[in-house]
C-alpha cells in the first residue's frame, strides 16, 4: 500500500483492504477502518460520517505499518490495537494471553444465575475475560481466577486494576492454587487438539498453551471435570465443536447429573454445564 501526504480516509481504506484481503483475512474492511479508526483517534463512525478526514504526517506511516503487520505478519487485530471488547469491558490484551472468543461470552452467560454471593473459581483466566465479566455483571460474587501462566496473570491483574474490579487471582495448574470452598467453577481451557491446522493469526501469534490439550484436544477436559466435581456443585466450560458430547460423559460420569449443553451463534455447542444438587448426594 502506498499512501502520500494527505489521503482522503476511503482512499486510504481502500489499499488497505486490498492488502487485507489479499493476505486472506476474512474481515478485510472491519479489520482496515479498526486499525485506521485506532490510528486517527476517532470512532469507526467518524470514518464514513467525517468526509473531510484526512490520513496525513505521521499518520500514514503508523497506518502503513500496521496494515503490514495484519496483512503480511498476520497479526491479530486485538495485539495490534492492544484492547479486545467482551461483553461490557475492554480488554487489554497482547500476545501474552488468548485473544478473547466472542463465543466464550455464552460461558458468562451460563454462570450469571450463580447464587448470590457464590464463590466462583475461573480456571485458565487468560486476560481475565470470564472472571471480569462476571466480576462486572454480578459484583455480589466472590470471583478467584487461576492461570498456570504467570504471563497471563500479569495481564489479567492489568486489567483487573484497570478495570477497577475485584478478582482474586493465583498461579497454578488447574484448581491447585484454590484453597477454600467453592460454589462453581467455570473453564474456558485450552482444546484444540495436538498438531491441528490452524489460521496463521492463531497458530503464529497466539500462545500455544492457551490451545492444545493433547492428541484429541480433551487431556484438560478429562484432569478439570474431576477435580471440579469433588470442589463445587456447578461446573460450566466451553468446548470446541464435537465435544461437547464427551465432555457432557466425563460431567456424568464425575458425578454431576444435570448436565446441558448451550449453543452458540453459529448453532455450535458450545458450553457445556454440569450441576449437582444436594439430593444427588
Ligand atoms: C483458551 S485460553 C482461555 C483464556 C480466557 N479464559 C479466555 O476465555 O479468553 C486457556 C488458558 O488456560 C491456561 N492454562 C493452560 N493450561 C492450564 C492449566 N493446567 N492450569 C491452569 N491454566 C491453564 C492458559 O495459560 C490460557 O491462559
Amino acid at each position: 500500500m502506498t499512501i502520500s501526504a494527505g489521503v482522503p480516509v476511503r482512499d486510504a481504506l481502500d489499499s488497505a483492504v486490498v492488502a487485507i484481503g489479499a493476505s486472506g483475512s476474512e474481515s478485510p474492511r472491519l479489520d482496515a477502518e479498526l486499525l485506521l479508526a485506532h490510528v486517527l483517534g476517532v470512532g469507526r463512525q467518524q470514518l464514513v460520517l467525517d468526509r473531510d478526514l484526512v490520513v496525513a504526517g505521521p499518520q500514514i506511516r503508523a497506518y502503513q505499518d500496521l496494515v503490514r503487520r495484519r496483512a503480511v505478519e498476520r497479526t491479530p487485530v486485538a495485539y495490534l490495537l492492544g484492547t479486545r471488547g467482551f461483553r461490557h469491558i475492554e480488554l487489554a490484551v497482547d500476545p501474552r494471553v488468548l485473544v478473547p472468543r466472542p463465543e466464550t461470552e455464552h460461558l458468562v452467560e451460563a454462570a450469571l444465575g450463580l447464587p448470590h454471593g457464590a464463590r466462583v473459581a475461573d480456571i485458565g483466566t487468560g486476560s481475565g475475560a470470564v472472571a471480569l465479566a462476571l466480576a462486572d455483571e454480578r459484583p455480589d460474587l466472590r470471583v478467584v481466577a487461576t492461570d498456570i501462566s504467570a504471563d497471563a496473570l500479569a495481564v489479567a491483574g492489568g486489567n483487573a486494576e484497570r478495570l477497577g474490579l475485584q478478582v482474586e487471582f493465583a498461579q497454578g495448574d488447574l484448581l491447585d492454587a484454590v484453597d477454600g470452598p467453592l460454589d462453581a467453577v467455570v473453564s474456558n481451557p485450552p482444546y484444540v487438539e495436538d498438531g491441528a491446522a490452524l489460521p496463521p493469526d492463531v497458530a503464529r501469534h497466539e500462545p500455544a498453551g492457551a490451545l492444545f490439550a493433547g492428541a484429541d484436544g480433551l487431556d484438560v477436559y478429562r484432569r478439570l471435570v474431576p477435580q471440579a466435581a469433588a470442589r463445587a456443585p456447578f461446573l460450566a466450560v466451553e468446548v470446541g465443536a464435537g465435544q461437547a458430547g464427551v465432555v457432557g460423559a466425563l460431567m456424568r460420569a464425575a458425578g454431576f447429573t444435570g448436565v446441558q449443553t448451550h449453543r452458540d451463534l453459529a448453532g455450535i455447542d458450545r458450553v457445556v454445564v454440569g450441576i449437582r444438587t444436594s439430593d444427588d448426594a
